[in-house]
């Protein structure tokens, strides 16, 4: 499909949903398709939460943690490496686009992302890179929080043996040594602490279209969501 299939294109999407539903693989190719930039907000908590960890900051204690959200420099940039990376992260001008995966990491994410003035301050600069539009934002709060006038919203689901399947094969190929129980217990436990906070829980906004991907490849889901643009 061209660019020039798209007449009333929407300027601002929202692409949420749980952790491993495609939402970056998506929201890469459907920025990509549209010429627009992508922003992948999971990226900022995970930096958080990295430094945190790199500044032996005990994560439960949310002052602290709460400080550092407020004062760390997180740089998101085009991918400038080919070793499949879909941005290139720098945190505190280092590159740590790879180190914001780790298990280490994953387990503790969600809990710093409960904390409220850790999400005002990444909310805060989300909306800032938000507002200029042509923009494809990706997220658990995207369309219920952070720009809740977004043109097109989508909310991005599997079930979770299906999502962590996926990530089982992605961490494989990328040589990590994980096992399909360790991923399915991982995404579990970030499942139920995302959707049960009582900050901007992961929750379809009241006007999103829910696509259930579970049996969906990804160039399906593409070519569902490009068809939900057009129509819009
Ligand atoms: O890539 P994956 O789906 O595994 O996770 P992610 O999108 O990188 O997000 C990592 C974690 O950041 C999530 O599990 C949430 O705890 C948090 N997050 C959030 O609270 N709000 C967002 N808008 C994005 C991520
Ligand atoms: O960003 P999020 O955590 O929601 O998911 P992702 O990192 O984009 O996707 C997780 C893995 O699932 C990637 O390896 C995708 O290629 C794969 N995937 C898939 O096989 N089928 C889909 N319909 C969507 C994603």
């Amino acid at each position: 499909m061209s660019e020039k299939s798209f007449n009333n294109v929407p300027k601002v999407i929202a692409i949420d949903g749980p952790a491993a539903s495609g939402k970056s693989t998506i929201g890469t190719l459907i920025s990509n398709q549209l010429g627009y930039i992508c922003l992948d907000t999971g990226i900022m908590y995970r930096a958080v939460a990295f430094q945190a960890l790199k500044e032996g900051i005990d994560v439960f204690n949310e002052e602290a943690v709460s400080q550092l959200a407020e004062r760390v420099q997180i740089d998101i940039l085009p991918a400038e490496h080919e070793d499949n990376r879909q941005f290139t992260v720098l945190i505190e001008g280092e590159d740590h686009t790879w180190d914001i995966r780790t298990p280490a990491v994953n387990q503790v994410v969600s809990e710093v992302s409960v904390y409220p003035r850790v999400r005002t301050a990444m909310t805060d600069l989300q909306r800032k890179i938000g507002e200029k539009g042509n923009i494809v934002m990706i997220g658990r709060d995207i369309g219920t929080v952070v720009l809740p006038d977004a043109d097109l919203k989508i909310y991005l689901d599997a079930s979770v043996e299906v999502r962590a399947q996926r990530r089982y094969i992605e961490d494989l190929s990328r040589g990590k040594k994980v096992s399909y129980d360790e991923v399915l217990e991982s995404l579990r436990h970030r499942d139920q602490i995302d959707s049960g906070r009582a900050v901007a829980p992961l929750k379809p906004a009241d006007d999103a279209i829910i696509v259930d991907s579970d049996k969906m490849t990804v160039y399906e889901v593409v070519e569902h969501v490009l068809r939900l643009i057009q129509q819009k």
